[in-house]
């Protein structure tokens, strides 16, 4: 095995991630960045370097933007979420799934959770659930936990804020139980296929499939079409793109938001 290949295995073991699949180049080009920092220049170094200085895990991690998030991130994607996907849904149907994959530390299932308990306080009747999954097991206990610090929650809302979190006595902001028990957890590897059951309304995967090739993107939006029930929405990252090969299973919906709608194709 050369240098790169044990530095992505020990990457691998120490953040729970699966980096052999991914676009090398591209890891290669955030690597560099980092051992730049640290004025190393070779990948073996760089490995004994990271095994034994934890402090560099995060700087690492956040290199591969591999666990950066916020709640309500690009607030134009949730506005529209809020004011014009699930008010449509709940005049449609009682029962509401929402998946997000890909979740890192919370934020973003969280989010969806915020807005759907404020649009449901009126209507007992629907039963709704937001599923998250991440392939990193670390990052999901953080979502779990539901601590924040004030950074995350920038697009916030002060009666968001009252509402949905405990201020703690060290300046961290904790999720509240009624938005908590609203989100299921769970370790899943998107490559591994679809972990939830189909019918789903809406999928958000947004800012997840950097370091996919070109043949992975079109394999997980085959997969989300089939997760998504007929008209179900399907939300990307705003700098991601719907290949050729796959674009027909999907019409746009909010394209500036990266908001498509499940297509039926035979
Ligand atoms: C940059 S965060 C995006 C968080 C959130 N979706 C957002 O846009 O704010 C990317 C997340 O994707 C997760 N991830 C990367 N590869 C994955 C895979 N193969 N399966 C599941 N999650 C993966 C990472 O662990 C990380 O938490």
């Amino acid at each position: 095995m050369d240098e790169f290949q044990s530095l992505l295995k020990t990457i691998e073991r120490l953040f729970h991630i699966q980096c052999t699949q991914y676009k090398e180049d591209y890891i290669r080009r955030r690597l560099a960045s980092r051992m730049n920092v640290r004025k190393i220049s070779s990948y073996r170094e760089y490995q004994d370097f990271l095994v034994k200085n934890p402090e560099e895990h995060e700087a690492l991690k956040n290199a591969l933007t591999i666990n950066v998030t916020k709640f309500f991130r690009d607030p134009p994607v949730f506005d529209c979420i809020r004011t014009e996907i699930i008010p449509a849904l709940l005049r449609q149907k009682g029962r509401i799934r929402i998946w997000s994959a890909g979740c890192s530390s919370g934020e973003e299932p969280y989010s969806f959770a915020i807005m759907l308990y404020d649009l449901t306080l009126l209507r007992k009747d629907v039963d709704w659930m937001v599923i998250a999954t991440d392939i990193d097991e670390t990052i999901l206990k953080k979502a779990r936990e539901g601590i924040y610090e004030k950074p995350a929650l920038e697009y916030v809302n002060e009666r968001q804020l009252h509402r949905h979190f405990t201020a703690n006595s060290d300046g961290k902001f904790e999720i509240k139980p009624h938005i908590r028990e609203k989100v299921r957890f769970q370790h899943h590897d998107l490559m591994s296929g679809i972990p939830v059951s189909r019918d789903l309304d809406l999928i958000s995967c947004r800012n997840v499939t950097i370091y996919f090739t070109d043949s992975q993107k079109n394999d997980l939006v085959r997969m989300f079409h089939q997760g998504l029930r007929p008209g179900g929405y399907y939300v990307m990252g705003m700098s991601e793109f719907l290949g050729r090969e796959v674009e027909h299973l999907f019409a746009p919906f909010k394209p500036l938001q990266k908001i498509f709608v499940r297509k039926d194709t035979a």
